[in-house]
C-alpha cells in the first residue's frame, strides 16, 4: 500500500496523507452493514499499515451521509447455524482486537448510525468523534441475539456498567449528545464536518512524537487489566524507555530553546 496511493477493496477503500490513513467503509447503498468480506479486508489494511512505520495514524469512516455502520450484515447472519455463528463471532474478535491493538492511534469519524458491529467497530478505536446526526446502540436483544464482536465486554470498560446494562438490555439507540455524555464520544461537531475534524485531530497527533504517542497508548493497552502497582511499573518501564529515543532529547532540547520540535519518531 504505497503513500498516497489509493487502495481499493470490495467493502472499504483506504487512502493515506502523509502519515493518516483513513479508511472508509463503503457499502454505503446497506448503510455499511459489516460482513465476513469487510472483515478481512480490514484486517489486511490493518496488516498492511501494522508493518508500515511510515502510516501511524488511522482515521475510519463510514460512506455516504446516513451510516458509520448499521452493524453487522443481517442478511448474512440469518442463516447461520451455532458453530458458524461462533465462527463470526471470532473472526469479528480477531480483526478488531488488531484495531484495538494497532501500533499507532486510531479514530472514528462517526457520520451516522454507529449501531450493533458498528458500535463495537467505534469502541475498538483510541478516540470517536460524532456528527450532531450520528446515533449509537447495541440493539441486538431486538433480532434474538447478543453483541458478538466485543460488544458486551468493552461497552462496559468504556461506559461503565450501568450504561452498558441499560444500551445493551433496551436495544436503545441513543443520539451523539447523550453518547457524549456517557463517555461514548470525545467530540459532538456539525453534520458533514466530522471526517474533517478527524483529520485535523490526526493533524494535531502527527506533530507529536510518534515514539511517545505509541508508548503512551501501549501504557494503556498493557496496563488495562494490571493490578495498579504492576501498572505502575509497567509506566516506570516505559517512561524510561522514551529517554533511549532521540524524540526525547528533542522534544525537550526544542523547548528549551523556544522552536518547535522535529521529531524523527
Ligand atoms: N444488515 C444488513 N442490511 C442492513 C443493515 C444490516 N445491519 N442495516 C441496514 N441494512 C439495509 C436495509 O436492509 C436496507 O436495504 P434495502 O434497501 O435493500 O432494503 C438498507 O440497508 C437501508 O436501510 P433501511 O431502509 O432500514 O434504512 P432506514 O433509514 O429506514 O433505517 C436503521 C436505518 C434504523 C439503521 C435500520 O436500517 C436498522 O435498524 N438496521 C439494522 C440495525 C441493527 O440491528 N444492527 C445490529 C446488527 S447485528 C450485529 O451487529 C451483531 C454483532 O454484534 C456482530
Amino acid at each position: 500500500m504505497g503513500n498516497d496511493e489509493p487502495f481499493v477493496c470490495d467493502t472499504l477503500t483506504v487512502e493515506t496523507e502523509g502519515p493518516t490513513a483513513v479508511i472508509t467503509i463503503n457499502r454505503p447503498h446497506l448503510l455499511n452493514a459489516l460482513d465476513e468480506k469487510f472483515l478481512k479486508e480490514l484486517e489486511l489494511s490493518l496488516d498492511r499499515f501494522s508493518e508500515d512505520p511510515s502510516v501511524w495514524i488511522l482515521v475510519i469512516t463510514g460512506a455516504g451521509p446516513k451510516a458509520f455502520a448499521a452493524g453487522a450484515d443481517i442478511t448474512s447472519m440469518e442463516p447461520m447455524n451455532p458453530a458458524e455463528a461462533k465462527e463470526f463471532s471470532r473472526l469479528g474478535h480477531r480483526v478488531f482486537a488488531k484495531l484495538e491493538e494497532f501500533p499507532g492511534v486510531t479514530i472514528a469519524a462517526v457520520n451516522g448510525y454507529a449501531l450493533g458491529g458498528g458500535n463495537e467497530l467505534a469502541l475498538c478505536c483510541d478516540i470517536r468523534i460524532g456528527s450532531e446526526n450520528a446515533k449509537f446502540g447495541q440493539p441486538e436483544v431486538g433480532l434474538g441475539i447478543i453483541p458478538g464482536w466485543g460488544g458486551t465486554q468493552r461497552l462496559i470498560r468504556t461506559v461503565g456498567r450501568a450504561n452498558a446494562l441499560y444500551l445493551l438490555l433496551t436495544g436503545r439507540v441513543i443520539d451523539a449528545r447523550e453518547a457524549h455524555r456517557i463517555g461514548l464520544l470525545h467530540l459532538v461537531v456539525p453534520e458533514g464536518q466530522v471526517l474533517a475534524r478527524a483529520k485535523e485531530i490526526a493533524g494535531e497527533i502527527s506533530k507529536k512524537s510518534p515514539f511517545a504517542v505509541k508508548q503512551a497508548k501501549l501504557a494503556i493497552l498493557r496496563g488495562k487489566e494490571l493490578p495498579l502497582a504492576e501498572g505502575m511499573k509497567l509506566e516506570e518501564e516505559l517512561f524510561g524507555q522514551c529517554f533511549s529515543h532521540p524524540d526525547q532529547k528533542e522534544g525537550m532540547r526544542a523547548f528549551i530553546e523556544k522552536r518547535p520540535a522535529r521529531f524523527r519518531g
